[in-house]
């Protein structure tokens, strides 16, 4: 199978789970290529969940299976989570316990070698920022050093792949970015991250790739460029000239070479895959031409978000 060296870290083949008549997650089929910054994205209840208890083998597919770290899920679950890492969406470890005591534990029930333990306990509490607390009980912790020591239980035995559900939800934004940072690192180091999330500007500038998830299904995958590139504009430019007459509208969407162009009277707002060269300028000498100017101009991209909304024809659920 293709999932040998250097290849796939995950292939789910119609990965499915129901529960009683509910399909929580559909028909999942997608690779994960090893080394990737991978992004399950989707509202509360779309199945992301659902999906990484299958791959960690905590919960078992209805349908479908998968090849996870070159190991088929249904058949080989005690060598799939020999190497993967888990970051669960709630906090699961020991609060009473220091994170070397915690880590210990987590040694023990993995049956690891007492002396790597201990080594690899110092390196990874130097990895998640947490060596100067080793010795501090985990229930005085902030949210966000919690999540962190839940990585590092996640570490511990050096997995290949690492997932990590929601790991900032609920975190004020700087233990948000400092997660951020982390997960990066970690992926840098040449770790396969599984990371579920239901920010999309999270997604955006943190995975790779991204799957968005709804309702059990997978209903987009690509790159955030690739995603963002399904709204079928590059750009929305908003044009602020004032009071203008109707006519001028279609005007500037030929100067501009835009797809669409609208107006609320005062600003006009231009959909374009790329602007024609020397558009700017023209645009000015245009509206001069008719008595105005541009008093400012506002150039965005097509966020997730708003492609997100155009896939499902409805906001994001929280
Ligand atoms: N053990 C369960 N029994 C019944 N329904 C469940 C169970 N676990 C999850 N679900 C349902 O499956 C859907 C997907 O849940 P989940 O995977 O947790 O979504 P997410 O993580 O994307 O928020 C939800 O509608 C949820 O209520
Ligand atoms: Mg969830």
């Amino acid at each position: 199978m293709e999932t040998g060296k250097g290849q796939l870290a995950i292939k789910c083949m119609g990965l499915t789970r129901r529960f009683g008549n509910f399909t929580a997650v559909d028909g999942l089929t997608l690779n994960v290529k090893k080394g990737e910054l991978f992004g399950f994205l989707g509202p509360n209840g779309a199945g992301k969940t659902t999906t990484i208890s299958m791959l960690t083998t905590l919960l078992a597919p209805s349908a479908g299976n998968a090849i996870v770290a070159g190991f088929n899920l249904k058949e080989e679950g005690a060598l799939v989570r020999s190497r993967i890492g888990v970051v669960p969406q709630q906090f699961s470890l020991f609060e009473e316990l220091t994170p070397i005591e915690n880590l210990w534990y987590i040694g023990e029930l993995y049956e690891m070698d007492r002396e790597v333990v201990r080594k690899r306990t110092e390196e990874i509490l130097k990895i998640v920022t947490l060596y100067d607390k080793k010795d501090v009980p985990a229930g005085t912790f902030s949210g966000g050093m919690k999540q962190r020591l839940s990585v590092a239980a996640g570490l511990l035995h050096s997995p290949e792949i690492i997932f990590m559900d929601e790991p900032t939800t609920g975190l004020d934004p700087q233990s948000r970015i400092a997660l951020r940072e982390l997960t990066l690192t970690l992926n840098q180091t040449g770790m396969t991250v599984i990371y579920t999330t239901h920010d999309m500007a999270e997604a955006d500038v943190l995975c790779e790739r991204i799957g968005i998830m709804d309702h059990g299904k997978l209903i987009a995958l690509g790159t955030p460029k690739e995603l963002k590139a399904l709204k079928g504009y590059g750009h929305k430019i908003v044009l602020e000239i004032g009071r203008h007459p109707p006519h001028l509208v279609d005007e500037l969407k030929r100067i501009a070479g835009a797809n669409s162009a609208t107006s609320d009277g005062h600003h006009v707002e231009l959909r374009v895959q790329k602007m024609r060269e020397g558009a700017v300028q023209k645009i000015v000498e245009f509206l001069a031409s008719h008595g105005l100017t541009l008093i400012d101009i506002d150039v965005s991209e097509p966020t997730l978000e708003e492609v997100f909304i155009s896939l499902t024809k409805k906001e994001l659920r929280d």
